[in-house]
């Protein structure tokens, strides 16, 4: 079993979209000293099982699995990554304020500390795709009134796009915490992501947390690019 030292104060969770535990690990030892924490989303999680989140440290994971199904059921999942004892774990917005307060109401009876946020509209989705599925809002907009339900619900905070950050601070208050991928540094390959901002415009504008992946992950040397990333937020 690895142990990571504790990490200082610092506003970048890395992706760790990666398949396999080893690789994980290895990312992980890399940039612990240049990131605040480590997101693990599907792939990871799917391959590596709940002890990947032991091995990087629950208590600077942002577990991203992004529950989405009846109340009951989401409130289980709840529970059992709230004994996990991540430090943020979320559900998507899409499910209804009903899910996500049997969510929040599960983890919190579990684990106090553990914080629980809201997908309001992935930052792959452009108005195009929203429309296709049926949502005639402009993104920004449903971001916004999906950020309304998660407050609502009693969520802790959302995951939105760096674009939806200042009206959703605006709606929901200060202490609303605000995660944002769709993160890209100046002149990086946007990928699939659609909606981004540089990491010092999403910090500008306020964001709490900027997950960052490809542009670290899927650089040369990953350390030398968190490292770069986290010194021109100082
Ligand atoms: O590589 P990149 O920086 O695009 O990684 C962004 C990460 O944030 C991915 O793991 C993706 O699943 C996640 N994410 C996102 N948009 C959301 C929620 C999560 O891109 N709305």
């Amino acid at each position: 079993m690895t142990t990571l030292p504790k990490l200082n104060k610092n506003p970048i969770f890395v992706a760790l979209d990666v398949p396999a535990a080893t690789a994980a690990v290895q990312l992980a030892q890399q940039l612990h000293p240049h990131v605040g924490g480590f997101k693990i989303g599907l792939e990871l999680f799917c391959a590596a099982g709940p002890q990947i989140v032991e091995e990087i440290g629950a208590e600077k994971v942002f577990l991203d699995l992004k529950f989405h199904d009846i109340p009951n059921t989401v409130a289980g999942a709840a529970r059992s990554v709230a004994r996990l004892g991540v430090m943020i774990f979320n559900v998507h917005c899409l499910g209804g304020v009903e899910m996500m307060r049997a969510g929040a109401m599960a983890a919190r009876e579990v684990n106090a500390a553990t914080k629980i946020i809201g997908v309001t509209i992935l930052t792959s989705h452009d108005a195009a795709q929203l429309q296709e599925i049926g949502l005639a809002e402009e993104p920004a907009v449903a971001a916004r009134r999906l950020a309304q339900m998660a407050q609502q619900a009693g969520l802790d905070g959302v995951v939105c796009s760096p674009q939806e950050v200042a009206s959703i601070r605006a709606e929901c208050g200060p202490d609303f915490l605000m995660v944002t991928p769709g993160v890209r540094p100046a002149g990086a390959a946007l990928g699939d992501q659609k909606r981004v901002m540089t990491p010092q415009e999403a910090l500008a504008t306020g964001a709490n947390w900027l997950v960052i992946g490809r542009p670290i992950t899927a650089a040369p040397d990953p350390a030398q690019a968190a490292r770069a990333i986290a010194q021109e937020l100082v």
